[in-house]
């Protein structure tokens, strides 16, 4: 049985009878990340996954203490993430499949990468005064990543963890089969442009990104055997015009980065190189216009706010930006999962 809170549904004291459990379930909830972070970066989930392991076969391979051992497999058995069978334990069906190494679509980069870059209170607390990325100690974090491929690479990595899954569905609902020509702006390891040269067999896509990520880019493009289709090319999308030549520019989590008024300029820039007919494609995690949720969506304002200068955008936020740049037929597509794409049509 995993974890249940309802035991203490009507425990409230008389003296206190306002109910606690919506702030201690907040209060506690950094322990689920800190929990499965730390597991994914000891490889539990890659034991597990493998077969069931006994309690000792788990303290021997992750070189645990007695007590941590209990307490880590108490915790994950509570959260659902491990299994207690009859002949040790074993990972779940989603934690073998997206907490993993090295399986396709799986979150482990992203994961991972909590260790080095948790959201603390203290970060969130330093970033609450400042107006612009303080992940890196205040340098911005994509010439962080142009001086240190050590940064773009554990940060490519963990966008490819990211978009994997949510990749494949843009390629499954968006209809591309006109398109031949995509520009992937800040495409970085191109998970999306390789599901979508993968589900259309005419299409061309190019990655546009910073010249540190764009080496590895390619490296995924080869691992996932597209380099006939899918290439990669150095730039700025800043500094430079969007290249000419293309039918259908892609923003992949790039508006979030940055605030409206960049965000408006990068879609301007868009407009202007698309040709009549051409298409744009905005994927991200959208907050309902009623801010209803999903709640998923709305707290990655904060990673916004300590990694980016930016936010998660409402779905009409988006809606107005493309309209206000001149695209018709705007529209939302939901995706996969948290995921939508918003799509227009340079009249
Ligand atoms: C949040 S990641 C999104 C990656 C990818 N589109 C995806 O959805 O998985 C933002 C990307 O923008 C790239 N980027 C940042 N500044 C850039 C610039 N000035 N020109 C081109 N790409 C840039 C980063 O290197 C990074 O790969």
């Amino acid at each position: 049985m995993t974890g249940s809170d309802d035991r203490t549904e009507r425990l409230n004291p008389g003296r206190f009878p306002i109910d606690d459990k919506r702030v201690y379930d907040a209060y506690i909830a950094g322990r689920k990340s800190a929990a499965v972070a730390a597991a994914v970066r000891a490889g539990l989930f890659d034991l597990l996954a493998s077969g069931a392991s006994s309690f000792d076969k788990v303290q021997a391979e992750m070189g645990w203490s007695l007590r941590g051992t209990r307490s880590m497999l108490d915790a994950l058995i509570a959260l659902g993430f491990i299994e207690v069978l009859a002949d040790g334990f074993t990972a779940s069906a989603d934690a073998a499949a997206y907490l993993t190494r090295g399986a396709e679509g799986s979150l482990w980069g992203l994961v991972d990468m909590e260790v080095d870059s948790f959201l603390s209170p203290a970060a969130l607390l330093e970033a609450l005064a400042e107006d612009k990325a303080t992940v890196y100690g205040g340098e911005d974090p994509w010439a962080a990543h142009e001086a240190d491929p050590a940064k773009a690479r554990a940060f490519t990595a963990a966008m490819h963890s990211v978009s994997e899954r949510p990749a494949a569905g843009v390629a499954e609902r968006v209809d591309l089969a006109s398109a031949r020509r995509l520009l992937d702006v800040g495409g970085g390891s191109g998970a999306l442009s390789i599901a979508l040269a993968r589900a259309n067999p005419e299409l061309e896509c190019v990655i546009w990104d910073i010249p540190a990520v764009c080496p590895i880019a390619e490296e995924y493009v080869q691992a996932a055997g597209c380099e006939d289709r899918v290439t990669s090319r150095p730039g700025d999308m800043f500094a430079e015009s969007y290249p000419a030549g293309f039918d259908t520019v892609l923003l992949s989590q790039i508006l979030h980065d940055w605030n409206f008024e960049t965000g408006a300029a990068l879609v301007a820039k868009a407009f202007a190189a698309l040709p009549p007919g051409g298409r744009i494609l905005i994927h991200e995690k959208l907050v309902e216009d009623d801010d209803s949720g999903p709640l998923a969506n709305q707290l990655v304002h904060l990673d916004m706010l300590v990694w980016t200068e930016g936010q998660q955008y409402r779905v009409s936020e988006l809606t107005e930006l493309l309209d206000r740049s001149g695209f018709t037929g705007v529209e939302r597509l939901r995706t996969a999962g948290y995921w939508s794409v918003v799509l227009g049509v340079k009249p």
